[in-house]
């Protein structure tokens, strides 16, 4: 696997939560493809905002953790960048020329904070196993059982989580587009407002897809790392962002983060929109907006964002594993921790369609095979594609860091590939593969194998619900000047 500079930690389509939900990714496909294609400029309504040069960013304290100085937005030029030129239709993730992108307003890594999340080598977390995985499927080392062992007993547990009551929201406002195909209540985004920041920042939206699309021409495998991302933030202590923050203790020191990535999307966006609109933008609602675009990116649907999310005050490593979903996770125990949170088993079907995305180091899928009787690896999963099986094995037995697409032959495009994969055979991680065990999940996925439409329409309402739980509004929480840290 070649896949680039940042293979090393692109990976993900599992370990967590999403883990296991969420597909990341790593470059996946060879992205001839993908060619990137000429950065979008700036919405004119972003351009002619005032505060250019040093916009009056409330100088962000720098919390303990990482001191990263405050960050003026895109030093040299004004925030904004480029030309006039209007946003690109919201679907057409169609390449063009390469060479673009170095001249576009391209989100330039945040210097200072780089060092944090600097790539690390996905190697194995200390002793806590699965999420994060060992590398290389190799004999039976103990391999996470099946069910995998958790670190902390509460693991799958699904339910009590500190989680604001919203989590689990009465079937009331039809507040999401209809979801045809899911009988999950309708998002209950109760204070959340698709104009929220209609007055205080216009042009909230256009600024993160913006962002999104420079990033993601770059690098093919940031839509997969903000899809993961959402998932993560989202099923620990509620969409917050808290994922974000850094600093010994918080979710990001979870074995887990391993597979997370695009961290440093969401801090372009947030110094951009800083400098736009100070103060004003949380960095919950960018992720969620992130996600979206990384979605339509990719050939997804573009579906509507509630905006007016708050970000937490706090950020627990302890709140992790007791909410992701792990790779050997059964589909009833995925279906139990969804049921928590108050989304359905349509919702866990659609919305681990989001590996249709993405790429999974090898460790992830490792539990899948075991050796023989001559020390060959072969799934322990009867019903694995054989070929499939093959080529996996091939895959990874040059290296435990590569990475692998979760979408066989479709890693790069958002479609309704992943289940026909499925019922192929060709799910990557047992979590994917296990959909076709269940009667109830298996019609759904042959539903969506047969209608990319149905899938499309039913993404829309489960990704409401989804980026509904646990929202803090109001006065809750704060508005963060900088993503990696509360105002402190
Ligand atoms: C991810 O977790 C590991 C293990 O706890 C930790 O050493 C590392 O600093 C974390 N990464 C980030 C970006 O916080
Ligand atoms: C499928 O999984 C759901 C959720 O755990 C469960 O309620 C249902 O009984 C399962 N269906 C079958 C046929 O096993
Ligand atoms: C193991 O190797 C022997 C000798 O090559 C062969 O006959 C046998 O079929 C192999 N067993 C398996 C399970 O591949």
């Amino acid at each position: 696997m070649d896949r680039g500079r940042r293979r090393q930690w692109g990976v993900v389509c599992s370990a967590l939560l999403l883990s296991a939900l969420l597909a990341v990714a790593s470059a996946q496909s060879p992205s001839p493809a993908r060619a990137p294609k000429p950065a979008p400029s700036l919405p004119a309504a972003l351009r002619a905002a005032p505060r250019p040069s040093s916009p009056a960013v409330p100088a962000p304290k720098a919390p303990a953790a990482s001191p990263a100085p405050k960050q003026t937005p895109s030093p040299s030029a004004s925030p904004v960048p480029k030309p006039p030129t209007p946003r690109a239709p919201a679907q057409a993730p169609k390449p063009s020329s390469p060479a673009a992108p170095s001249a576009s307003p391209v989100p330039k890594p945040p210097a200072p904070r780089a060092p944090a999340q600097a790539p690390k080598p996905p190697s194995p977390p200390s002793a806590s196993p699965p999420p994060a995985a060992p590398p290389l499927p190799k004999p039976s080392p103990p391999p996470p059982a099946p069910s995998a062992p958790k670190p902390s007993p509460v693991a799958p547990a699904p339910a009590q989580k500190p989680s604001p009551p919203t989590t689990t929201p009465p079937p009331q406002k039809p507040s999401a587009p209809p979801s045809p195909t899911n009988s999950s209540p309708p998002t209950p985004s109760l204070a959340l407002s698709p104009n929220f920041y209609a007055a205080s920042c216009p042009s909230v939206e256009l600024a993160v897809n913006d962002v999104v699309r420079s990033a993601s021409t770059l690098d093919p495998s940031i839509p997969g790392k903000l899809l993961r991302m959402v998932f993560h933030d989202c099923f620990v202590e509620g969409c917050d962002a808290s994922v974000l923050i850094q600093g010994s203790g918080t979710e990001r020191t979870d074995p887990a983060n391993l597979s997370l990535g695009g961290f440093n999307v969401i801090d372009e966006a947030k110094r951009l929109l800083e400098a736009v609109c100070p103060a004003t933008v949380s960095c919950s609602d960018i992720i969620v907006l992130a996600a979206r675009d990384a979605v339509t990116f990719t050939g997804g649907p573009s579906v509507p964002v509630s905006l007016g999310r708050r970000d937490s005050l706090v950020s627990l490593a302890s709140n992790v594993r007791a909410n992701i979903i792990d790779t050997g996770f059964s589909v009833d125990a995925m279906a139990a921790s969804f049921a928590s949170k108050g989304l359905s088993l349509d919702d866990l079907v659609t919305l681990s369609g989001g590996h249709t995305i993405g790429s999974a180091h090898c460790g992830t899928f490792r539990e899948r095979f075991r050796p023989d009787a001559n020390g060959s690896m072969v799934p322990v999963d009867g019903t694995m594609n054989a070929e499939y099986a093959t080529e996996l094995m091939r895959a990874c037995a040059a290296s435990g860091s590569a990475a692998v697409g979760c979408d066989d032959g479709s890693a790069a495009a958002f479609d309704n590939r992943y289940f026909s994969n499925l019922l192929d055979g060709r799910g990557l991680l047992r979590t994917d593969a296990v959909l076709v065990q269940n009667a109830t999940t298996r019609a759904r996925v042959a539903a969506f194998a047969q209608s990319q439409d149905s899938f499309f329409s039913s993404w829309a309402g489960s990704f409401a619900r989804l980026t509904s739980l646990g929202v803090k509004t109001g006065s809750a929480g704060e508005v963060r000047r900088l993503c990696s840290s509360v105002n402190g």
